[in-house]
């Protein structure tokens, strides 16, 4: 049985389809970490009994980071991740904290990586009338959305596509991908985690 946390801010339709696709078993999504006090994520953990922590960030210092962080990795060291997936979180994490987690911290991100990294993706590969888009699942590294690629999956634009479209072809190819690279990567690192792990 392989253990995975979500980091989520927003709506949390990624962290949904993933407690879904992991909902038969063998393995558990172990909590819901999430930095936004109104965001929709906690709502649908608490509708998937899924055990959710609200780790407010208090501004955008780095000492603010350092405070969350260390917030985050008391609660992680409880429920002993093997995996930790970023699911719409709006926080870029710490070079420590990342080191802490080395290779298993993963996030998905809505433009086929390296291209459109940062904010507003779809928006970003519409406006520029790319005639293929996609999504890319990754490691995380120190930077945003430079990790190792892990698995990439494309969409072709179709002729008069709106962006609210697009958009929707977009969040449902996420929501079939995510789940399947999240199980697989659990079940590599079945156990990894153990009474002795690094969370
Ligand atoms: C997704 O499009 C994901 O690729 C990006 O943030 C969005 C999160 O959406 N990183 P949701 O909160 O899972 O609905």
């Amino acid at each position: 049985m392989g253990k995975l946390a979500v980091l989520a801010s927003g709506s949390g339709s990624n962290f949904q389809a993933i407690c879904e696709a992991l909902t038969p078993g063998p393995h558990v999504v172990v909590g819901l970490l999430c930095d936004q006090p109104d965001a929709q994520v906690l709502n649908r953990a608490k509708a998937l009994n899924v055990p959710s922590a609200l780790v407010p960030y208090d501004g955008s210092t780095d000492r603010s980071r350092q405070v969350a962080e260390r917030r985050m990795e008391l609660i992680l060291r409880k429920w002993r991740p093997d995996i930790i997936a970023l699911a719409g979180f709006m926080r870029v994490l710490s070079p420590a904290f990342v080191g802490g987690f080395s290779r298993r911290i993963v996030n998905i991100h809505p433009s086929l990586l390296p291209n459109y990294r940062g904010l507003n993706a779809i928006r970003r590969s519409y406006e520029a009338n790319e005639a293929m888009v996609g999504i890319t699942v990754h490691f995380v590294d120190h930077g945003v959305d430079t990790g190792e690629i892990i698995r990439q999956e494309a969409l072709a634009r179709r002729e008069g596509e709106t962006l609210t479209e697009l958009e929707t072809r977009m969040h449902e190819l996420e929501h079939r991908t995510y789940p399947e690279v999240i199980q697989s990567l659990l079940g590599e690192s079945d156990g990894q985690s153990g009474e002795d792990g690094a969370v």
